[in-house]
Parts: structure tokens; C-alpha cells; sequence
């Protein structure tokens, strides 16, 4: 029997995959993990251990040195998940623009009854104006399942969108999506764009890329979104630029203490990929790339 231990909830409609092989086992000696979000980077790696599944795209929870010096394959799900995530951060492209939260907050502390709360709504509506996003240019960095998700809904809202990928082949993303304007450069991304929103994995070329030299190439009170990463900003020059406008809202669901008080910026905890949908998307595909790597040495994704 094939033993696999999970580390988070994974959906039963990717579990029910598994055969009359394989074995669900809570013991440390398992031939595949699965897991979601859990930090395994402490994690002593069992000697059978063939292969890792990752209910998601980002890896950076997984010690994949230490895996590949044990011969371990590391499965994600790219894709899985992308259009849950697409919807987070439309919802936080119309939050970069409109202070909605703000004006929710605002309507909670209201009192009085009929008429009177009618009179202040109206008297304290004027402090919420913000921009449309139509005729607009969002900038996109990453243009992988999710970037190329978000350029286009973008799009369906009238916006122009101006994409730029570091990594993969630029030409192949561009003619698969017209809609998207290519940026020749980073620098000319942030340059041109009104919203920016970053969809890059972290990594040693990613590390801190929003950082004060790029900020002060952007426009006066750009708007900023991250859900990719937290690591992926520079969090001080960021909170500099908060202060004093020049980035005129942060939308992230990588929140931490310094910005989660401050008025021009939207924390939401990390929810991109946390609909039901996108929970059985991912678990399907891990487990298949699991199952299939164990029971027949096929390698897909890793
Ligand atoms: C991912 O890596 O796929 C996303 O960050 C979503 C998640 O796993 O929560």
C-alpha cells in the first residue's frame, strides 16, 4: 500500500481519486504528501517520501532544495485555482479605485433614526469620490494563468491593459491575447500605468521588485495591487510612498502590522484561491499528478 499524508484539508472529490493502492495514513512515514498552505520548511522528510503535491501554484512553503537532493518530486497546480484569484483582485482593482471599505466603516458608525441618518449619508457621502477605472491603464506583471485572467477582465471593464512577463516567452502570451498592450520594459509598465497588479512567483529575481527606485518611476497616486506575495514589495519604501501619496492605494491580502491601519490601503487576509471551486480544482490536480508519479512514474507539472 501507498501511504499519503495530508497537512491541510484537502477536498474529498481529489482524495476519492486515490485507489484501493493508496492509503490515507496520519503516521510520518508517508510515500506522498499533500498540502495546501502548510510551512514545511522545519519538516523532517520522511526516507520513503517519493512526491509532493501542492494544491496551489505558489512553492515557496516547500523545502525544494532538500527535495530534489532526495530525488523528491514537487507537484503544484498552475491554473488550478486561477480564476478564483482573478475574482479577488478584480474585487480589489474596484477597491484600489473607490475607498468602498472606508465608506462602509463610515456608514456603521451613523446613528439615528429615518431622516436623520438620510441627512448624514448625504452630508458625508462627498469624502468617498473616486476614480472610474474605465479608460484607465492597468498594468500587469506576470502574464500566467492568472495574469492573463485578470488582463482580460480587466479589459471587459474598459480598461487599457498594458502587460510585461520577465519570464516567460512574451510573444506566445501576446498572440493568444491581443487585448493586451505589450510593455517593452518594466520600467515603461510602471511608467504608463494608472493601476499596477502583480502576478509573479517570489523569488531571488522578484524579491523586493516594487522598491523606491521602480516607485519613483510610476505615476503620482498610482495604485497598487499584491496578491501575489508578500517579499515581492519592499515594504518600507512602500510604506514611504503611502505616506505620502505618490502610491495613492495598496490592495493586498498579505497583511502585516505596519499597513494595516493606514487609511490608503485594503488587507484582506489571503483568500484568492479560497472558493470551493477552485479547492476542488487543485486537490483534483494534485492528487492526479501524485497518484500518477507514484503508481506509474509519470511526471507532470513538478
Ligand atoms: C497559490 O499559490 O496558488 C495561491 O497563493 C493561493 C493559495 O494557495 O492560497
Amino acid at each position: 500500500m501507498y501511504k499519503i499524508k495530508t497537512l491541510n484539508n484537502i477536498a474529498e472529490e481529489g482524495l476519492n481519486l486515490f485507489n484501493d493502492k493508496f492509503e490515507i495514513v496520519d503516521d510520518a512515514d508517508a510515500n506522498g504528501i499533500l498540502l495546501r498552505s502548510y510551512k514545511m520548511h522545519d519538516m523532517e522528510l520522511p526516507d520513503n517520501l517519493e512526491a509532493i503535491g501542492r494544491a496551489g501554484a505558489g512553492v515557496n512553503n516547500i523545502p525544494i532544495d532538500r527535495c530534489s537532493e532526495k530525488g523528491i518530486v514537487v507537484f503544484n497546480t498552475p491554473g488550478a485555482n486561477a480564476n478564483a484569484v482573478k475574482e479577488l483582485v478584480m474585487a480589489g482593482l474596484l477597491l484600489a479605485s473607490r475607498d468602498i471599505t472606508g465608506a462602509i466603516d463610515w456608514a456603521k458608525t451613523l446613528k439615528g433614526k429615518g431622516e436623520e441618518v438620510a441627512k448624514l449619508v448625504e452630508a458625508g457621502k462627498s469624502n468617498f469620490v473616486g476614480p472610474e477605472i474605465k479608460g484607465k491603464t492597468l498594468g500587469v506583471i506576470g502574464l500566467g494563468a492568472i495574469g492573463v485572467l485578470v488582463a482580460n477582465a480587466a479589459k471587459g471593464l474598459g480598461m487599457q491593459v498594458l502587460g510585461y512577463d520577465p519570464f516567460i516567452s512574451v510573444e506566445s502570451a501576446w498572440e493568444l491575447n491581443h487585448n493586451i498592450q505589450k510593455s517593452d520594459s518594466l520600467d515603461e509598465l510602471f511608467m504608463k500605468s494608472d493601476y499596477i497588479t502583480i502576478h509573479v512567483p517570489l523569488m531571488d529575481a522578484t524579491k523586493g521588485m516594487i522598491n523606491e527606485e521602480k516607485i519613483n518611476l510610476m505615476k503620482d497616486g498610482v495604485r497598487l495591487l499584491n496578491f501575489s506575495r508578500a517579499g515581492l514589495c519592499n515594504d518600507a519604501d512602500l510604506e514611504k510612498a503611502l505616506e505620502s501619496g505618490k502610491v495613492a492605494r495598496y490592495i493586498t491580502d498579505f497583511p502585516y502590522d505596519k499597513v494595516l491601519n493606514m487609511k490608503n490601503v485594503v488587507c484582506i487576509p489571503h483568500l484568492g484561491a479560497s472558493t470551493p471551486e477552485s479547492e476542488v480544482n487543485c486537490a483534483v490536480m494534485a492528487v492526479s499528478e501524485v497518484k500518477d508519479y507514484i503508481e506509474n512514474g509519470n511526471i507532470t507539472n513538478s
